[in-house]
């Protein structure tokens, strides 16, 4: 059995199977699916009834595909709160999380419902609600872009990724402006004009761009705020009479959102998603949908998606306030991270090789450097697997500072002018604790002992320049640490 998903019940159904004589082999509440359809198949050895019977016990989110021992013919299949497509072939189906996966080997697909359950041959597919009958499912044709395994002499998907970050800017400044005027449509543009608040939803990297691409549109004079899908639906609160949401996501897939998405409509309120998957789900039922156009993301670790993001919600809040300068500005934008990297890369290599091997990684900014700060965490975190912590400069006084010890590796970047010297003072503050720093500055900003120091450029511009040296640490200390990076 295969599982993407939590079942929030496992401990409840865990020990009520315990108390019929099961045992379990791991923690997982996986098992526990595996082991109530079996409970179920004893009492009536009909594999539809088992799984009509274990969906109506189990609450959380699963996509499910399971074999039956005996049985080589059939995979089965049940959903709730979590993707699942079933792709169709010629003499085979298959089985995914996301249709682009499948798309070198078919077009077409079926996405289950949430409560519908299947029982998939090679030849034949058939799809039952929950009291078990049949429903007749839409076939979808997909045009997707097909998945390229090619690394492009790169060793990697996650290097690869980042240095394509200024040829997906291009595209993505072409796509949506022509001879300096946005392309965006009007009605999407009209729409945020009228809303009274811009509700950003996301999960992970795409909540950390949302967080710079909500500063664009509180400059641009729209009232924003920021919210983590899976805390937002649990609160799913919009002040105003008349809110707008922008979610993100680089896959449209992420279930968090999928179910955000389901409040909004229920609540009738407008939706935009900015994805970088064209047909996924967000992007076929959010009621508008910018396409990030960046290529598909191989490498888990998210990069050119963030900078991408970031890009559009600054051309977006460009078009919302008839700002054509956002244009022009982005484009300069691609060329200082162009030398970036082509640059700097040696420079990061030396930051990663001394802070491989510490058991914490601090990361400081503030404002814009705070937001890039959070999402430069995350990547290290993610593929190095050392315990890192993004923190607001002026916060590490109501706490934090007690972390930091003799040795204790902490990056800082500063690029906003407002912001410098109230960070040069949090430099000394950790430096008297033994902190090792490392300051990304810019030319004008910088001080001698600084460790990469970028040109200047438009200040508000700096996540997106300076993410880079972000995503090329990461990479460096995971490959440094001999894990897989992708
Ligand atoms: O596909 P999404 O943008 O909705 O995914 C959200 C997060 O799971 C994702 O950004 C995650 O944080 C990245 N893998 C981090 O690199």
């Amino acid at each position: 059995m295969v599982h993407n998903g939590v079942i929030e019940n496992y401990k409840e159904i865990k020990d009520s199977l315990l108390s019929k004589g099961y045992s379990f082999i791991g923690q997982t509440d996986s098992e526990i699916v595996s082991n109530l359809i079996e409970y179920s198949l004893t009492g009536n050895g009909d594999i539809k009834k088992a799984m009509m019977e274990t969906m109506s016990r189990l609450n959380g989110s699963y996509a499910i595909a399971l074999m039956m021992e005996g049985d080589l013919d059939h995979i089965y299949v049940m959903k709730k709160a979590s993707p699942l497509v079933i792709g169709l072939g010629k003499g085979f189906n298959l089985l995914s999380s996301d249709a682009s996966a499948l798309i070198d080997y078919t077009d077409t697909f079926i996405e289950l419902g949430d409560l519908e359950f299947g029982i998939i041959g090679k030849n034949d597919v058939s799809i039952f609600d929950l009291d078990g009958n049949p429903i007749k499912k839409e076939v979808i044709k997909k045009d997707i872009e097909s998945i390229s395994h090619d690394k492009r002499g790169y060793p990697h998907y996650m290097l690869k990724e980042i240095e394509e970050i200024p040829g997906v800017l291009n595209r993505l400044i072409n796509l949506y402006s022509k001879k300096g005027s946005y392309t965006f449509d009007e009605s999407l543009l009209r729409e945020i004009r009228e809303s009274d608040h811009i509700a950003f939803i996301a999960c992970g990297t795409s909540y950390h761009a949302s967080l710079v691409g909500s500063r664009y549109f509180e400059e641009a004079g729209k009232i924003s705020s920021n919210h983590i899908a899976s805390e937002w639906a649990y609160h799913p609160l919009l002040p105003g009479q008349r809110p707008f949401i922008i979610f993100l996501s680089q896959s449209g897939e992420t279930a968090d959102l999928i179910h955000c998405l389901k409040i909004a409509k229920e609540r009738n309120v407008k939706t935009l998603v900015i994805t970088n998957a064209g047909g996924s789900t967000l992007d076929r039922h959010c009621d508008y949908s910018l396409l990030l156009n960046a290529g598909i993301e191989i490498s888990v670790a998210s990069t050119k998606a963030y900078a991408s993001q970031v890009a559009l919600l600054y051309l977006l809040a460009g078009g919302f306030n008839g700002n054509k300068d956002a244009i022009d500005k982005l484009k300069g934008c691609v060329k200082a991270i162009r030398k970036i990297q082509k640059e700097d890369k040696g420079l990061v290599k030396e930051i990663a090789e001394n802070i491989k091997s510490s058991k914490d990684v601090f990361y400081l900014g503030r404002g814009l450097d705070y937001r890039l700060s959070l999402e430069a965490s995350l990547k290290l975190k993610e593929i190095s697997y050392i315990h890192s912590e993004a923190i607001p400069g002026g916060e590490l006084k109501h706490g934090p500072i007690a972390l930091i010890e003799d040795g204790t590796p902490v990056i800082v970047f500063i690029s906003e002018k407002a912001t410098s010297s109230g960070m040069r003072g949090n430099i000394e503050e950790v430096k008297s604790r033994g902190a090792k720093v490392y300051v990304i500055s810019t030319s004008s900003l910088h001080q001698e002992a600084d460790a990469i120091i970028i040109d200047d450029y438009i200040e508000e511009l700096s996540p997106i320049i300076f993410c880079s040296i972000a995503f090329y640490l990461a990479y460096y200390v995971s490959l440094l640490l001999g894990y897989n990076v992708d």
